[in-house]
């Protein structure tokens, strides 16, 4: 993908099942978000997609679909919910209404069924008294029953595909597992893909059944989230796993001092909360990381090899055409240098 001359992203290659929650991580500035939008067709104006994205069981190609395919795709076919729910509805118009318009505007139900079906759906994403909710404007709403309402929206024509752009990052925690929980619970009814999402590890854990790790606009590491977050084989993304809160995914081997990630305490400090291990150095802005490995300038397992780009290593005997488990690292954590 380019804005201008600039490549914001590379080669990202990766396919989710219906049926399957996949997580995207990475540190603020990765492309999880780029991703998205470019998947959705949403790239905002001089941004340019290049590559094909098909939607399953469609045969179709939708880099190269019109904008009036695009939006026709949009929210029947597949779906998005942001971090905002603001930005996803209308200020001035009653929500009940805004949920009906998705189907009537789709043609997936006529207006009095989709009237009717509106408020079903506001009840079953968890809103208490969804008749009052559907004749209420958003502002009248709280920031957990807004990004319900975007829930429901987003799933209204039953999407074969749900993206989740930090649908809860916003929120506090309590109202967060609420709406994590309606979003698992409507795409596994539908048998609908999920791609979620996050940065934060602990949500991708529960969430997720496999994780894509992505830096400098490159998918890094990919594999199922018990392996990816539990044994990673990228620095990146041992980085990451030793900078996050998670409690039992990490293992104690997996990281040690003074290797690759700073990290001023042992496992069991970790226990009594010490502060957590940091990935050095920050993010480089677009267009400014590395040449060959992009998390070359910030790994201490870098040598001249790093300086050409690693290829892709399948994990076991996973699928390696599709990519669904491996990692691109010269060095991974359980190879000889860990030794
Ligand atoms: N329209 C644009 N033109 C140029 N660069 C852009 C544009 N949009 C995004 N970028 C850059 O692309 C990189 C990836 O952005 P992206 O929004 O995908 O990051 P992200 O992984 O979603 O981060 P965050 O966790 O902060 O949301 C960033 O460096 C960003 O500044
Ligand atoms: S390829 Fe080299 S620089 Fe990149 S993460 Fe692996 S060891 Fe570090
Ligand atoms: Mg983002």
């Amino acid at each position: 993908m380019h804005a201008g001359q600039l490549q914001l992203l590379h080669d990202v290659t990766f396919s989710i099942q219906r049926g399957e929650r996949v997580g995207l991580i990475g540190e603020s500035g990765s492309g999880k978000s780029l991703t998205a939008l470019a998947v959705m067709g949403l790239l905002a104006e001089g941004l340019e997609a290049s590559g094909r994205v098909h939607l399953a069981g469609q045969g179709r190609e939708l880099v190269s679909a019109s904008e009036g395919a695009m939006s026709h795709i949009r929210g029947n076919d597949m779906a998005m919910v942001f971090q905002e729910p603001m930005t996803a509805l209308n200020p001035t118009m009653r929500v009940g209404r805004q949920v009906a318009e998705v189907m009537t505007h789709h043609g997936t139900a006529d207006r009095r069924t989709a009237r009717r079906r509106a408020v079903e759906l506001l009840e079953h994403v968890g809103l208490p008294d969804p008749a009052a909710v559907a004749r209420s404007y958003p502002h009248q709403l709280s920031g957990g029953q807004r990004q319900r309402v975007v829930a429901a929206i987003a799933l209204a024509n039953d999407p074969l595909l749900l993206i989740c752009d930090e649908p809860t990052t916003a929120l506090d925690v309590t109202v967060q597992a609420l709406v994590l929980d309606l979003i698992v619970t409507g795409v596994e009814e539908r048998d609908a893909a999920l791609l979620f999402i996050t940065h934060d590890l602990a949500v991708v854990a529960t969430v997720c059944e496999r994780v894509l790790v992505m830096y400098g606009g490159r998918i890094v590491e990919a594999g199922p989230v018990t392996e990816v977050l539990g044994n990673p084989q990228h620095r990146y993304t041992q980085g990451l796993v030793a900078a996050s809160d998670l409690e039992g995914v990490r293992k104690g081997e997996g990281v040690r001092e003074g290797e690759g990630v700073r990290q001023g305490e042992g496992v069991q400090d970790r226990e009594a909360r010490a502060p957590l291990a940091t990935i050095r150095g920050n993010v480089p802005p677009a267009g400014r990381f590395p040449e060959g490995c992009v998390f070359r300038n910030r790994c201490d397992f870098a040598t001249a090899e790093c300086e050409t780009l690693p290829p892709w290593t399948p994990r076991g005997t996973h699928d390696a055409g599709e990519r669904a488990s491996g990692y691109a690292c010269f060095h991974p954590v359980g190879g000889e240098s860990d030794g």
